[in-house]
């Protein structure tokens, strides 16, 4: 028994490992659905460290707006501290705009979005004048290929094949104990991000940050009060989400209840068959 989790951990480690030596990949645009606490955010980082793309988080930008006082973060302010969901019109366009920042020209992770059927369907209709430019490495160089760029302004020729770009979605399922054990416990690091658990990812010195030193802060909605109409929103309005995609064909559901690097690696493996065998289309213009 012992053996054989010692080659489980083997073989892991060098899944891993080899992983890490990859550089940034053509994976587009990844959805990450699941309730809170389920390690969105979690995996959403180990993603970007991975492929080389942004976290776009809708809590942390609505976070941000927050501790910035800015008009979103007063109109949301109150909303968020009782676990209920922001406006459907705010929250796509505060996602228009982040995506169209130059980094995320190679694909990013949506991390808390779509969280309804109305954004999700925005999304596909964002992502409908999106395209996937799938360049040969040996005709270009390498730091110009697996670029998106608007199907009106198409740089066609250097570019023989164009890959739509519709996300892959991934929802993460966890049992309902475990949640409240991962939200109650969660910390985060103010400065650096990082996030912590005191039951299953503690810091090294008590409520410090492992990077920077930086004190350790829980959310303002990680309150036991506010947590069970967090979890309602989420099976009431982001259930749909996942219908509205398992529709489509393009939901993978996994199990969330596992160890976090169990976890990815799953996701990396979903991440890496969806790299292969993502439906390509001839470029017309060719
Ligand atoms: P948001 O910030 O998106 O929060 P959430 O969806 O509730 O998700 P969480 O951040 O709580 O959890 P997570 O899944 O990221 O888990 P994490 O990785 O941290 O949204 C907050 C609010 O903003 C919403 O309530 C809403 O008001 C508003 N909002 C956001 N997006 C919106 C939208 N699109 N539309 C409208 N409103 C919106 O992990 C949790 C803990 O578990 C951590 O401590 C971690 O260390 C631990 N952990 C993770 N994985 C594992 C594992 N495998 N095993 C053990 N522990 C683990």
């Amino acid at each position: 028994m012992a053996l054989r989790e010692a080659a489980g951990n083997t073989v892991r480690e060098t899944l891993a490992n080899s992983m890490a030596q990859e550089t940034s990949r053509d994976i587009g645009p990844v959805v990450l659905l699941g309730p809170p606490g389920a390690g969105k955010g979690t995996q959403a980082k180990r993603i970007m460290d991975r492929y080389q793309v942004p976290q776009v988080s809708t809590g942390d930008l609505l976070r941000q707006n927050i501790a910035q006082g800015t008009e979103v973060g007063c109109a949301v302010k109150a909303v968020m501290a009782r676990g209920e969901l922001a406006s459907d019109d705010l929250v796509c366009e505060m996602v228009r705009q982040r995506l169209r920042q130059p980094d995320c020209e190679q694909g990013y992770v949506l991390d808390g979005f779509p969280r309804t059927e109305a954004q999700a369907e925005w999304l596909d209709a964002f992502l409908e004048n999106t395209v996937f430019e799938n360049s040969h490495p040996e005709n270009s160089h390498p730091e110009q290929s697996h670029r998106f760029s608007s199907k009106e302004n198409p740089s066609s020729k250097s570019h023989p094949r164009v890959t739509r770009a519709w996300p892959i979605v991934i929802r993460l399922d966890v049992d309902y104990n475990q949640l409240l054990l991962r939200i109650t416990g969660r910390r985060s690091c103010p400065t650096c991000g990082r996030i912590y658990n005191v039951h299953f990812q503690p810091p090294a010195f008590d409520e410090v940050c492992d990077v920077d030193g930086s004190k350790l802060v829980t959310r303002n909605d990680d309150r036991l009060e506010v947590i069970q109409p967090r979890i309602t929103a989420y099976q009431e309005q982001t259930g749909p989400v996942a219908d509205y995609y398992q529709r489509s064909g393009r939901l993978i559901a996994i199990n969330g209840d596992q160890p976090m690097d169990v976890v990815t690696e799953e996701i990396f493996r979903i991440l890496e068959g969806h790299r292969t065998e993502n439906s390509v289309i001839e470029d017309q213009r060719a």
